[in-house]
């Protein structure tokens, strides 16, 4: 049996996160931002291993804003990438990561709500995120590059 952990990601970790997000997704940034990032939200950047090898992650960053819910300005979490290397898939670990992101965001941040931007084709990524009661609050026209409408997803922490 696999054992399976989320952990907050650190420097070392960056190379493999790279590695996984080229292989799984069409948007790349350069290493700065994942520094970056890692260096001011180390503890809302996560990564799952399976059998100690690093097989996903999940990185979001805090923004202040508009709530999609009620008429406030708050403070949010902004779900920025999520990826689950193909041979890991739908055994949980995107639900896993995703959940400690949400929990770290409330209890460390004070955030009060959560959300992502998905493209509007990428099926898998909709229903996981319906799944974790997120809901569909904006469609982003020609949000990517490539021209691909995005659904902005929130939730309610
Ligand atoms: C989207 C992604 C992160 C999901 O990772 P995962 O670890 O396989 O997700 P989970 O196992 O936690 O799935 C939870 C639920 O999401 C839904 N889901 C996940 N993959 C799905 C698929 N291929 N088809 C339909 N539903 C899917 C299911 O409801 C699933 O629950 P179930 O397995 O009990 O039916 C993964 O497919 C991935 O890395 N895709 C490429 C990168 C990407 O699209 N990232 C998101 C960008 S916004």
């Amino acid at each position: 049996m696999s054992f399976i952990r989320v952990r907050p990601a650190i420097m070392d970790d960056i190379d493999m996160v790279i590695a996984i997000n080229i292989e799984c997704l069409p948007e790349h940034y350069p290493l700065s931002f994942w520094v970056e990032h890692l260096k001011k939200w180390s503890d809302i950047f996560y990564v799952a291993e399976v059998d100690n090898e690093i097989v996903g992650y999940a990185l979001s960053r805090i923004e202040e804003g508009q709530s999609y819910f009620k008429s406030s300005y708050i403070k949010m979490g902004h779900i920025v990438s999520v990826a689950v290397r193909e041979k890991f898939r739908r055994k949980g670990i995107a639900t896993y990561m995703i959940l400690t992101l949400l929990n770290s965001l409330k209890s460390i941040y004070g955030a009060e709500e959560a959300f992502l931007e998905v493209r509007i084709s990428n099926e898998p990524a909709i229903k996981l995120y319906e799944k974790l009661s997120f809901k569909v609050v904006k469609k982003l026209t020609q949000y990517y590059l490539d021209g691909e409408d995005a659904l902005l997803m929130a939730k309610a922490l």
